[in-house]
């Protein structure tokens, strides 16, 4: 509740205010009707001053396009350049030129925030590389393409929520600290206090026990979904693995999905197939301008755009990791790293794949026992031979996603376990085999991966926010 004097300070400034209707540039572009007295805040993109008229561009990152003002050049100042904060009053008329329905004739112009166009990193009407802009993490966001780029994550981010939300999944907050090493790879950032004073190695443990970033929330997820059977979660996820490389980060986001009551891999893959082309039609139908900017300036030559039709067409195909390794045996080129079954897919693999196989989206199933971690599913084809596991391979990125099903039978998962010397750690995993175990599976998708893949860019740092810890600007 407002006291006396607040309440009728409020109304004082009402008053005041002329009343404008506030339109994001978004709403501006798409009205039907002219409006008399509208409001329009944001960074102007550009500033043309002519003889009779004024002409400058408004951005406020709701969409790609920028609205057209039209001034008096009585309205000019100093301060009203390229890269400056501005709120322009005014009325909202159809425009007289074809490729824009609305363009705002200002009445005032009044500059927020200047900005000092000589030290400011980005140029009008200048394309700026990726490579350029990734040196202004805190400014970059001002460009076009990473303007693009972060509405599109936000569309897909919303897809992929309603995508399991529609389908009865519940969604899970799994945590991000915590003590298991989920895929087993040692590839673990571990929590410490910044407290200098270290007694004993013990007291240095903040809850005891290292704990760490989380790799995966898998685990968390399979608890989960022993009580509500479909759940998801999308989060951080951490990896102390090669992030200078163009496929890999410190922190990326993953997608995971956990079925119970699934017996077949199969089913996993239908999941991963209907999430990716769902989300992937849902970005292409609301953000058509952002997607279109990537496909027509940053990988012309990859044609992604026809090639993400087409795929969204076909189904995906499936292989067997026993067929990849004699399909990579075959090749007419040589590998840095020699196919032999029993070793991993390196990236060099998973690109010759997926081209051999026509450049489409492709699952290999069935891996090695030994390759993978001790959550998945013995396929029992020879002692210990292969694993219910699975990868999806994209073209231009490879590994996009990996799932399996997972070990449900109790003695199995004992006696894997033991062997690895993990039996202790995974007391509380093997209980859920002990108290109602049902067969179950799931994966996890990259997000920056995918978004990689269907905008055909080559840095996956060009699709984060952030170029977190690639520059000396750590934010
Ligand atoms: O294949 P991964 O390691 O699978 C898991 O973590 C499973 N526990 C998931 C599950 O079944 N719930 O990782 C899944 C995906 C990879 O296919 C890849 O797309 C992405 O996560 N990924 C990375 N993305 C960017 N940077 C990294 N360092 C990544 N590591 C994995
Ligand atoms: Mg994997």
């Amino acid at each position: 509740m407002l006291g006396a004097r607040g309440g009728w300070r409020a109304l004082r400034r009402c008053a005041s205010l002329p009343r404008a209707v506030r339109l994001r540039v978004r709403e501006a572009l798409g009205a039907r009707e002219p409006a008399e007295a509208v409001r329009v805040q944001g960074w102007v993109r550009s500033v043309r001053s002519q003889k009779e008229v004024l002409f400058l561009h408004i951005n406020d990152g709701s969409s790609l396009e920028s609205l057209q003002v039209v001034a008096d050049p009585s309205l000019e100042k100093r301060d009203l350049t390229f890269g400056s904060a501005v709120e322009v009053q005014g009325k909202l008329v159809k425009s007289p030129h074809k490729m824009q329905n609305m363009e705002l004739q200002a009445e005032t112009i009044h500059v927020v925030g200047p900005c000092d166009i000589w030290s400011f990193p980005l140029k009008m009407r200048e394309r700026h590389p990726l490579e350029y802009v990734r040196q202004f993490p805190h400014l970059r966001c001002r460009n076009n393409t990473l303007g693009a780029l972060l509405r599109i994550r936000s569309e897909a981010t919303a897809s992929i929520h309603s995508f399991f939300q529609d389908n009865g999944y519940v969604h899970i907050h799994t945590p991000i600290i915590t003590s298991n090493d989920c895929e087993g790879a040692g590839e673990l950032f571990q929590i410490e206090t910044s407290r200098e004073e270290k007694e004993s190695v013990e007291k240095s443990h903040f809850f005891n026990v290292p704990a760490f970033l989380t790799v995966s929330g898998q685990l968390h997820l399979e608890v989960m979904a022993g009580a509500f059977t479909h759940v998801f979660t999308f989060g951080p996820t951490f990896r102390a693995e090669n992030s200078q490389s163009r496929r890999h980060l410190a922190e990326f986001y993953m997608v995971e999905a956990e079925l119970s009551f699934t017996e077949s891999l199969q089913d996993i893959m239908q999941v991963m197939e209907d999430l990716f082309k769902t989300v992937t039609s849902t970005v292409l139908s609301k953000c058509p301008r952002d997607v279109e900017l990537f496909h027509k300036y940053i990988a012309p030559a990859q044609k992604t755009k026809g090639r993400l039709e087409q795929m969204l067409k076909h189904k995906f195909m499936i292989i067997s990791y026993s067929e990849a390794v004699e399909i990579l045996k075959q090749a007419p080129q040589t590998f840095t790293f020699k196919p032999e079954w029993g070793c991993d897919l390196q990236t060099e693999h998973e690109k010759y794949l997926v081209k051999h196989c026509g450049e489409v989206p492709l699952f290999v199933v069935n891996y090695p026992y030994d390759l993978k971690p001790f959550y998945m599913r013995d396929n029992e084809d020879g002692p210990q031979h292969t694993v219910a596991a699975v990868d999806l391979l994209v073209p231009g990125v490879g590994e996009l996603c990996g799932g399996s099903l997972r070990e449900e039978r109790l003695p199995f998962l004992e006696s894997r376990l033991q062997r690895l010397g993990l039996t202790d750690a995974y007391q509380w995993y093997l209980d859920l085999r002990k108290f109602g175990s049902v067969p179950h599976g799931g994966f996890g998708m990259g997000f920056e991966r995918y978004l990689q893949y269907i905008l055909g860019v080559d840095n996956i740092k060009d699709v984060i926010p952030f170029p977190r810890f690639s520059h000396s600007c750590l934010l």
